[in-house]
């Protein structure tokens, strides 16, 4: 179908390249043509999306998640994160099955695309349920089955995930991709890591894992093996595949010219980091020194919400605060790291990320008529600092429409809500005192 979208064109392709009263036209999944409306030669639309106040951006891409985790959405807060961990989210993880990971996937799902996020990169397990949930949600996702070193199936997680990959990867009309998921230097060690990395190299995928997320990590690392998360991972040979890194929160100058060095890409989870008081990452020196960040919300039992907009808000406070400096992350760079910069940290910079012609259609449409955004003196800004979810209008993943109206059109959500309103009550059991089970 001939799509034809109408609004200010944010491409994300440079600061100054906003293009008002702009046209994108979307044929076959992709971007055909991007400018003014009189460039627009033989060009018939099916249809017409947008008009006057609507900003017209590229799909968000949310670069680190654990989606399914929505069934643990505000379950326990306020905790460390190796309490938390240990007496609340690791026991329920132990309940789950594969329904429950389905269903809290495709909740996931519908919460991103209502939120104008049309990709993301998970770690979980069970997860052919989760790339069923993409499939069926239609949205974009780069995939990895979570792998613990020390646990006793390790070497069947592996096999498991060289299986998810060889019946994923590229599927679902190009929308899934794979990767592999050692999750952090503390529960892989390097013999593990080692044999990971071997596996991507073989499978042509790359590696989604944790990366110095506490200072206690760190502080542990070099404790066992005389260096550094990042520098463990170097040594490992891990490095050497396209890497995926989620936090390298406590990162030192050293790790920084590494992860530059070796084109490591970072997935910075500002909220997710507040919330588990793991500090802040030096994402304006990692930004200095070349490396490709990405903007994730980490999984909503830590956030709790998976709303990019927020994200990208929160990201470029959080550099401001910490440096004392207004200046540190404005507010486009902080729009790059959620669209273009995530894309490439997926291995998908080529494919998604920036509104140009040739690429694929992932696109969002946000309604400027609101009180929120008047007067309209900067819409960058406003998009970054103003926005929220619920201004997301229309979302369209590889040229079909999925968001209508502020309605989803892939999936009942109805349906959606009371089914993990059922996996949530028997994984608790006994509700606790606030809850509304
Ligand atoms: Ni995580």
């Amino acid at each position: 179908m001939d799509i034809l979208i109408k609004g200010t064109v944010i491409p994300v392709t440079g600061p100054g390249e906003i293009l008002r009263d702009g046209v994108v036209a979307v044929r076959d999944g992709k971007i055909v043509y991007v400018g003014r409306p009189e460039g627009l030669n033989g060009f018939t639309p099916e249809r017409v999306i947008g008009g006057a106040e609507t900003a017209v951006l590229p799909g968000l891409v949310n670069a680190h998640t654990h989606a399914a985790m929505t069934l643990f959405r505000s379950y326990a807060d306020d905790l460390p994160l190796m309490d938390w961990l240990k007496e609340e989210i690791w026991p329920l993880e132990n309940r789950l099955e594969a329904a429950d990971v389905y269903r809290g996937t495709i909740l996931a799902c519908v919460e991103m695309l209502l939120g104008g996020t049309t990709t993301f990169a998970d770690m979980y397990f069970f997860m052919n349920e989760v790339a069923a949930a993409v499939q069926e949600s239609g949205m974009r996702a780069s995939l990895c089955r979570g792998l613990i070193g020390v646990a006793p199936n390790a070497e069947e997680a592996l096999a498991e995930s060289r299986e998810f990959v060889a019946a994923w990867h590229g599927k679902a009309g190009g929308r899934i991709s794979c990767m592999l998921g050692p999750h952090a230097p503390y529960t892989c060690p390097p013999e593990y890591l080692k044999k990971v990395a071997a596996a991507a190299a073989e499978l042509g995928v790359g590696i989604h894992i944790h990366v110095a997320e506490t200072r206690r990590e760190t502080a542990d690392i070099l404790k066992q093996y005389g260096c550094s998360p990042v520098g463990l991972l170097n040594v490992c040979g891990l490095l050497d595949a396209p890497v995926l890194a989620a936090h390298c929160v406590h990162v030192s100058p050293a790790d920084i010219e590494i992860l530059a060095k070796k084109g490591t890409a970072v997935a910075h989870n500002p909220e997710s980091n507040m919330k588990l008081g793991s500090g802040i990452a030096p994402i304006t020196d990692l930004l200095d020194a070349g490396v490709t960040i990405g903007l994730g919300t980490d999984g909503a039992a830590s956030n709790n919400n998976l709303d990019m907009l927020e994200e990208m808000r929160s990201a470029a406070l959080l550099q401001k605060a910490a440096r004392e400096d207004p200046t540190a992350l404005p507010a486009y760079k902080a729009l790059q790291m959620a669209t273009i910069g995530g894309a490439r940290a997926l291995g998908m910079g080529e494919m998604i990320g920036t509104i140009e012609t040739g690429k694929r259609a992932d696109l969002i449409l946000i309604d400027l008529r609101k009180p929120h955004f008047y007067p309209p003196h900067d819409v960058v800004a406003h998009v970054v600092y103003a926005a929220r979810a619920s201004d997301v209008r229309t979302v369209m993943v590889d040229g079909q429409v999925v968001v209508d109206g502020g309605q989803v059109l892939t999936v009942n959500v109805e349906t959606v809500l009371d089914n993990i309103r059922e996996s949530a009550l028997r994984l608790v059991g006994r509700p606790r005192e606030r809850s509304l089970l």
